[in-house]
């Protein structure tokens, strides 16, 4: 059977780039723009046009070198952010904007002062005048996380009349259960005249920790679009992060639903961006954390020289890494001695390896980590007469 395909809507450019100290120049922004492109994701919100000449040349200049992906600006359900967005756009091949307004009643009377049929009417007029410039009209409802489905419905039925092709239900402040996120997706696929005409879009903020499992609850109850980060930067405590629901969809297959993303290109978009933002994601962060794919305890480096299947879910070429890494440590078993010596060159016997072992346990107390130099330094302390290989 073949699978349905989730579109990856990547806004590292837009959401991810609100992190404090991480703005990013055109040039910069063009360098992640080509990647992303050569990635495969399916979207690239490539800003806010409005907000700055900065993010609106940005936003122009991508959509003139973007070769595949659909190109989309950031709008509020405002005239004047429409029709710039729809300018800095007017170079892409395939443009999208991408407005909407808040529906929850917090925003609603704190944001807004207003009514629900005040927001009602702005969004059907925003959705309409995005119309008038582009075919492809996004329509989001900020906080619809709290929102009550009851409305949300609605809310959606309306933009959707009035010709939204993308309805991004975004869980802005990440306070959603994930069974609470796929039953508001369930609902509008159930409840929403029209909705075989629009995709359901998951945009899931990571405040409680959950945008992976809140966008991956999305996806099983119908929507067919996520909206992510590279590395999962973004406002606050983060967006969803591309590489783990495109691993996540990869690795269960039972799930029936793919990407197009090329994953042996993960590991090296999330350095690129790394490098360019200055932000750090921390070592053991999913997929492209540096020790994602290394090994320490005894238990596992044994497991993992008999058969790396028996503690890794995924190959690390197929994320870009080229291997594991079998750290040493003092938590470090003989097995792992024994493999790291073989590899600079000491071949062992069971004895050698025994007296090897506890020179290595004392060693490896007063250091964090054991590197190849000192395991030349470890077989020579141990006085068993081998000298270091040519
Ligand atoms: O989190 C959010 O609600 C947003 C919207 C502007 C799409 O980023
Ligand atoms: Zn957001």
């Amino acid at each position: 059977m073949s699978k349905d395909k989730v579109q990856i809507f990547d806004t590292t450019l837009r959401d991810g780039e609100q992190v404090p100290g991480c703005k990013l120049n055109t040039d910069q922004k063009i360098v992640i723009a080509k990647r992303l492109d050569l990635l495969g994701v399916d979207i690239i919100e490539a800003g806010f046009p409005i907000s700055s000449p900065g993010d609106f040349k940005s936003v122009e200049e991508i959509s003139k070198i973007v070769k595949n992906a659909t190109v989309c600006g950031l709008t509020r359900a405002v005239k004047k952010d429409i029709e710039v967005a729809a300018q800095a756009l007017k170079y892409a091949k395939k443009p999208r904007i991408h407005t909407g307004i808040g529906t929850s009643d917090s925003h609603i009377t704190y944001k807004f002062n207003a009514t629900r049929e005040q927001i009602i009417e702005r969004a059907v007029g925003a959705v309409k005048y995005a119309k008038t410039f582009v075919e492809d009209v996004e329509f989001y409802a900020e906080d619809a996380g709290r929102t009550d489905n009851d409305f949300l419905a609605r809310v959606c039925e309306e933009v959707i009349k009035a010709g939204a092709t993308v309805l991004n239900i975004p869980d802005t402040t990440g306070y959603c259960l994930p069974e609470e996120y796929g039953a508001k997706m369930k609902y509008l696929k159930e409840n929403v005249k029209g909705i075989e005409k629009a995709i359901l879009s998951c945009h899931c903020h990571n405040d409680l920790g959950l945008a992976t499992a809140n966008s991956i609850a999305g996806v099983v109850n119908g929507a067919r679009q996520i909206e992510c980060t590279i590395n999962g930067i973004g406002e606050r405590a983060g967006n969803t992060a591309l590489e783990e629901v495109v691993m996540i969809l990869k690795q269960h297959p039972t799930l029936n639903l793919d990407t197009q993303i090329n994953t042996q290109l993960l590991y090296s978009t999330s350095q690129m961006v790394i490098d360019n933002m200055g932000i750090y994601v921390q070592p053991n962060k999913a997929i492209v954390g540096a020790n994602a794919f290394a090994h320490s305890s005894g238990i596992h480096q044994d497991g993992m020289i008999k058969n790396r299947k028996t503690y890794e879910i995924i190959d690390p070429e197929e994320v870009g890494v080229t291997d594991s890494a079998i750290v040493l440590t003092a938590r470090s078993g003989r097995a792992a001695l024994a493999f790291r010596a073989k590899k600079v060159g000491y071949e062992l016997t069971k004895i050698q390896l025994d007296t090897v072992y506890d020179t290595f346990l004392s060693f490896a107390d007063s250091k964090k980590e054991v590197n190849n130099d000192d395991i030349h330094t470890i077989i020579k302390l141990s006085k068993i007469g081998l000298s270091i290989p040519a």
